[in-house]
């Protein structure tokens, strides 16, 4: 299986393209810069693997350099501004396409605005298959599987700050919080009001935390699978301090690749919590190690199950795309773990 790596020479594309080799398939590393690309190919233990040149403002190349692979994943961000020419190039190639973006706007646009032309081309367009993303949107819905009706769904980045972060996800990630979360209310999206909750327990502990409002994708995609009147996002007010410091000076002062041991100590941690608004809960939860190396295993594992089981096409969610319970399983093997427990009083 060819799976084609565009931004297959940044932090995130480097391990995607190493996850792909792993895992038997043939990487193509495609981007705008062939010396980088060539660089990365060696880091990514692919030295021997295909690397293709094509810019952004090129579409018939970029189309071109999907043609013969079975999936792309787009790996290059921020995505609000680089990623729906890749999406466009891949509709017209005909490949499936998924890709590592946390953008709830972006999600939001292309699940609305990408559907129609894919479904003609007969592919899936899935946005947003990283640890976040992923994991967020799979455990929302099978959460959501235990309250009727929902008054408010949440869902939560519950991981703790340390975990270092590459300059690519500081700099998507200061453009994140500058636009500000949306909340999804009465079937449509808002910006996101004030009265969000102010603390969340952790799971399997009795600590509350101080919790913010933060653009999740998970309110741009639940809401297309789970009926709920609300859907909302939060993440830890420790972690949201360190995003709202990232002024474009700090971004730059950050280093390229992250540090590889704390990379590896971190773990990420998903929460979502339905509520039917007159007492009862559920709340389910999926924690894993490493979030940069399982957001190329997701991506990867996205791929290769839309290129071999691939009967769906259009723009989807993680939870349309796939089973949940059954892609939560295969993470398993990846020491990710998962509980869903309610509805509780
Ligand atoms: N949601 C999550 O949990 C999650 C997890 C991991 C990553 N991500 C996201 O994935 C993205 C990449 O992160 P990263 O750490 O890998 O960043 P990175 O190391 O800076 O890599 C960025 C990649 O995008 C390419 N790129 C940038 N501008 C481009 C342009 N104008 N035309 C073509 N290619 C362009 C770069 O190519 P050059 O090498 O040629 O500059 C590079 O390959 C970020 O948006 C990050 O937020 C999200």
């Amino acid at each position: 299986m060819r799976i084609a790596v565009y931004g297959a020479s940044g932090f995130t594309g480097r391990l995607t393209a190493a996850e792909a080799l792993g895992r038997g398939m043939t990487p193509v590393l495609v981007g705008r810069d062939e010396e980088r690309l060539r660089k990365a190919a060696v880091e990514a233990g692919a030295a021997d693997a295909e690397v293709r040149v094509a810019g952004l403002d090129t579409p018939a190349a970029l189309a071109d350099a999907f043609g013969d692979c079975d999936a792309v994943v787009n790996c290059a961000g921020p995505f609000t501004s680089w990623g729906e020419p890749v999406i466009r190039a891949a509709i017209a190639a005909r490949r499936h396409y998924v890709d590592t973006t946390g953008e709830q706007r972006y999600i939001n646009r292309v699940l609305d605005t990408m559907g129609g032309a894919a479904e003609r081309a007969g592919v899936a367009v899935v946005p947003g298959m990283a640890d976040d993303g992923g994991p967020g949107d799979l455990i929302a819905h099978l959460t959501a599987e235990r309250v009727s009706p929902i008054e408010e769904l949440l869902i939560a980045d519950m991981r703790p700050p340390g975990g270092s972060a590459s300059r690519g996800t500081a700099r998507t990630m200061a453009a994140v919080f500058a636009d500000g979360p949306l909340d999804y209310v009465d079937g449509s999206w808002h910006p996101a009001g004030s009265a969000a909750r102010t603390s969340l327990a952790v799971p399997g502990s009795e600590e509350e935390v101080p919790v913010t409002g933060f653009a999740l994708p998970g309110v741009a995609t639940v809401p297309r699978h789970v009926t709920a009147r609300r859907v909302r996002s939060v993440i830890r007010e420790d972690v949201a301090a360190m995003f709202r410091a990232l002024t474009s000076d700090v971004v730059d002062r950050i280093p390229e690749t992250p540090d590889e041991d704390a990379r590896r100590a971190s773990r990420w941690l998903m929460v979502a919590r339905a509520d039917d608004g007159r007492g009862h809960h559920a709340q389910g939860w999926v924690t894993g190690p490493d979030g940069y190396r399982l957001t190329a295993v997701i991506a990867v594992e996205g791929a290769r199950r839309l290129a071999t089981g691939g009967e769906q096409a259009g723009a989807l969610t993680p939870a349309q795309a796939f089973d949940p319970a059954d892609f939560l399983g295969f993470l398993g093997s990846y020491e990710v773990t998962w509980q869903v427990t309610g509805p509780a009083a």
